[in-house]
């Protein structure tokens, strides 16, 4: 099939009440994982492409062009998306790559300016076909980041933002952070169905790994569409490196067992993501 736009994924989200995870890429391997994962599974998959990786790891139109084949050969939705686009360039390199799907994040600009910005890349990517996400309140990185109040998405914000932009999905900062938390991170859930209230688009939470399985669910079931996991596989793969790296004799051998380590930790979310499915 087609790679799939964020809007059948979220759609998809909506009709079986369940969450869809957006996994980050970092090389041919975990494309491969991500990939045998959500046919292992039956269950959509977003990879995720972020702009830093895109920019300074590898090629934007190799990764895209690795992602559309292994799609082609897929029995569920899959979506290739841009994770973080903070620049116009970059999401116009993701989009003439053929990336289905695109976040534009604006969060760290003031408020007039992410939506002058947001609402310029939705013009120019609808006219694509391709879905936009956006990012209102600053999820930022856990240890480097203070997490307060002010960080966090306002409601009344969000229904003006996803009004003016026509973002296709809205990324919301209500307790989640990127990285390695210290500790358990606490959700305001009150806050996350306040939102689901007054906007009608996807809703993502950044900054998945870590949370505490029962949250995830209730994320979910608050109104969660895609929830985006990069720190577990990173923590996993490096933890295998470093105790197993030395017992084998090829490289070749270690990259198949380093696709395993990457491919459980997917379906491992993927399942806990769709564990709340109602239908
Ligand atoms: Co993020
Ligand atoms: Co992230």
């Amino acid at each position: 099939m087609n790679p799939a736009t964020l809007t059948e994924i979220i759609d998809y989200s909506r009709r079986h009440t369940l969450g869809i995870g957006m996994f980050n890429i970092v090389n041919m391997e975990f494309a491969r994982a991500i990939f045998d994962a959500s046919q292992e599974t039956g269950l959509p998959v977003i990879f995720g492409i972020p702009e830093r990786f895109m920019l300074h790891y590898y090629s934007p139109d190799c990764m895209a062009l690795v992602c559309k084949e292994m799609i082609k050969h897929s029995k569920v939705p899959a979506a290739i998306h841009l994770d973080h686009g903070k620049t116009f360039d970059g999401v116009m390199i993701a989009l003439r790559a053929g990336f289905s799907s695109v976040m534009f994040d604006g969060s760290s600009l003031d408020y007039e300016e992410n939506v002058k910005q947001t609402a310029e890349i939705v013009k120019i990517a609808h006219a694509f076909g391709v879905a936009v996400e956006g990012e209102l309140g600053y999820v930022g990185r856990a240890g480097t980041d203070e997490l307060t109040p002010d960080s966090f998405t306002r409601p009344d914000q969000a229904a003006d933002f996803v009004r003016r932009t026509g973002v296709d999905a809205l990324a919301v900062a209500i307790g989640n952070q990127h990285g390695q938390y210290k500790g358990i991170p606490k959700l305001d859930f009150e806050r996350l169905k306040v939102i689901r209230g007054t906007v009608e688009c996807g809703l993502v939470l950044h900054g998945g790994s870590g949370i505490g399985n029962e949250d995830f669910k209730e994320a979910i079931r608050c109104g969660i569409n895609k929830i985006n996991i990069y720190t577990a596989m990173d923590l996993a793969v490096k933890d295998f490196t470093r105790n197993s790296f030395a017992d084998y004799a090829s490289y070749l051998d270690y990259t198949k067992d380093l696709t395993k380590i990457v491919r459980e930790v997917v379906i491992e979310h993927m399942k806990l993501f769709a564990s709340v499915r109602s239908n």
